[in-house]
């Protein structure tokens, strides 16, 4: 009977102080004397083993039944206090659950991310694959395998970065990209027709800028190399192309272009969206924006990529991003895009 009745009192002792504990530190203290491996309590369930059977039954009930109070009392008053000590907060205004929240400033899409979102999802529901090269490039792809060897006065069509690259064996001309036509020939050395792609990408020309010039900006350059690829197939995905980006009405025309890596070359106008063709001070007067250079790949551009210009021809084009944005919200700084103003770029 002895074990029994001190359990009884370790019991009736531990809940005494615990009405006494006032913090959620002391509480911890108490857990750990009365209910920890050296309580009292815990020694005396470990010494049931040597008591005979009798006194053993009844001082184990008495050890559970206790071991079961402290711990529910033990969980009853850690409620009790964490409350207190919510309300203490309260009282002593540190939490002022009436306060508005603060805030969380949304993100939003840069607007040449858009437009590039919208180019892409437009040219892939017309069967294009997306694709993307590099920034840094060889001469050979930006220039040399476009038709425009080291001498070709073409060349000042393109004010040129360049990077050149030197290693033991010499030096390597290399160029930060002056336009995405360089992916032409990379995607056509890959690949066996049927081609349709496009490749957005940023471009880089060495020129002063101003309204309508940055040294930086993107193009995305569209292919399309098969059997019986003609002038047709480019003006109709051309058109359909600025119907389904500008809307229904848009009057797109083609004229006379000149670039080394295509025959016939072009480009491509959108009637002015602001004065629609009258003539205003966007579209200089002409009632006409040109938007994108194009034409059929040239046959030596073909050849250069064992494409048989017997068998196979494409078209090509390239469009200047930063425009469509610029006509549709009236931006009339290209500079505006990169400078990273928020006050311009909250606006989209
Ligand atoms: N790459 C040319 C430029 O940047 C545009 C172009 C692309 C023209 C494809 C024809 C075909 O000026």
């Amino acid at each position: 009977m002895g074990l029994e009745k001190s359990i009884q009192g370790f019991q009736q002792k531990a809940l005494e102080e615990l009405e006494r504990v006032s913090s959620l530190g002391e509480l911890e203290g108490w857990r750990v004397r009365h209910l920890g491996r050296k309580s009292p309590l815990t020694r005396a369930l470990r010494s049931l083993a040597s008591l005979p059977l009798e006194e053993r039954r009844a001082a184990g009930a008495a050890a559970n039944q206790a071991k079961a109070a402290l711990e529910s009392h033990f969980h009853r008053r850690a409620q009790e206090l964490k409350e207190a000590q919510f309300r203490a907060s309260l009282e002593k205004g540190s939490l002022d659950i009436t306060l508005p929240g603060r805030p969380v400033v949304t993100g939003r899409l840069h607007p040449t991310t858009r437009i590039l979102r919208e180019i892409c999802s437009i040219f892939q529901a017309m069967g294009f694959q997306v694709v993307e090269g590099p920034e840094v490039e060889w001469d050979y792809y930006n220039f040399e395998a476009l038709n425009i060897p080291a001498d070709h006065p073409a060349r000042d069509m393109w004010a040129t970065f360049w990077v050149d690259y030197t290693d033991e064996r010499g030096r390597h001309p290399m160029l930060l990209r002056t336009h995405t036509s360089p992916n032409q020939i990379r995607v056509m050395e890959q690949t066996r027709p049927p081609v349709r792609v496009i490749v957005p990408g940023k471009c880089y020309r060495y020129e002063a800028t101003d309204a309508t010039h940055e040294s930086m900006f993107y193009q995305v350059e569209g292919l399309a190399v098969d059997k019986g690829i003609t002038l047709a197939n480019l003006k109709g995905t051309l058109y359909e192309f600025a119907r389904r980006l500008f809307g229904e009405d848009r009057q797109a025309r083609f004229r006379c272009d000149y670039f080394p890596f295509v025959e016939p070359g072009m480009e491509m106008a959108i009637d002015c969206l602001v004065c629609r063709g009258q003539g205003c001070r966007l579209c200089g007067g002409s009632g006409w924006i040109e938007i994108l250079g194009a034409g059929m790949v040239h046959p030596d551009v073909l050849r250069r990529v064992d494409y048989d210009p017997d068998i196979y021809s494409g078209f090509a084009f390239g469009l200047g991003v930063e425009r469509i944005p610029m006509l549709r919200y009236g931006i009339d700084d290209i500079r505006l895009f990169y400078s990273n103003d928020l006050r311009f770029l909250r606006q989209f």
